[in-house]
């Protein structure tokens, strides 16, 4: 876990051209250059991944979306952690709750998990409850997510993943959860963590919130949420607000 905060840029569907992506990732990058205290990450569809990609410059790393569970064979329209890693990318996100929503189960995300180690990447593995009810319950819930989309993984991994907790009801929402909330949450994260991996090892575990993050909010869940960094979809193809978002996360230290 470093202390510098880290921002991914998760594209989703975005943007619908080539010429598109590349002035994203420019400007991207030229903003990122400026930060001292932000990691900043941006996770491209597949197939911009290559022009995103730039050996000379490394400011911003990229990663893919998510990846297959599969290695290699007949897995039409599939594409490999280590097809991923070969373009260039460096993280994958994992899990993400459009996915899930997709079909994908705790074990399928658990073998993208794996097949992501299995490759090189740093995988960022999304976790995050449907709904809140007031008597708590979302957080047994919460706490079977993570056990079983985590628990296969060898103990020494879990020095190699990122946790981006991500409340579904807050992904494309107008507002993001409460800063005190998230805080709450994310100690509630790492606790599950300690479980499996013990205490050790889990308080070493960076873990990001995501859902409706803005440059107005990005500061304070992170100085409030105290989280590591924050995973952010629609603004981080929106040219203004992903620079403004940057430069206020690098503001706060
Ligand atoms: P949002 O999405 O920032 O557009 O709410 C977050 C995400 O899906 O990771």
């Amino acid at each position: 876990m470093s202390t510098r905060k880290m921002v991914v840029g998760n594209w989703k569907l975005n943007p619908a051209t080539l010429a598109e992506a590349r002035r994203i990732i420019k400007r991207t990058r030229l903003t990122a250059k400026e930060l001292k205290n932000v990691e900043v990450v941006a996770c491209p569809p597949f197939v911009f991944i290559p022009a995103c990609v730039s050996k000379r410059d490394t400011t911003v790393a990229i990663g893919s979306q998510t990846v297959s569970p599969e290695t290699e064979g007949p897995h039409t329209g599939e594409v490999s952690a280590r097809q991923v890693v070969d373009v260039g990318a460096t993280y994958t996100i994992v899990g993400h709750s459009e996915e899930r929503q997709r079909g994908d189960t705790d074990e399928r995300v658990s073998r993208r998990l794996s097949a992501a180690l299995d490759a090189g990447l740093t995988p960022i593995i999304c976790v995050g409850e449907k709904v809140r009810d007031e008597n708590g319950a979302y957080l047994e819930t919460l706490k079977e997510q993570i056990k079983n989309s985590l628990g296969n993984i060898a103990k020494k991994h879990s020095r190699d993943i990122i946790i981006a907790y991500e409340p579904v009801w807050a992904i494309g929402a107008k507002d993001a959860m409460q800063p005190a909330d998230i805080y709450e949450t994310s100690i509630f994260v790492k606790k599950v963590c300690a479980d499996i991996f013990g205490p050790e090892s889990a308080i070493k575990i960076s873990v990001l919130y995501g859902g409706a993050v803005n440059p107005l909010n990005a500061a304070d869940i992170i100085k409030t949420g105290k989280v590591d960094g924050l995973l952010v979809g629609r603004e981080s193809v929106n040219m203004v607000g992903f620079v403004e978002l940057l430069r206020a996360v690098e503001d706060i230290i």
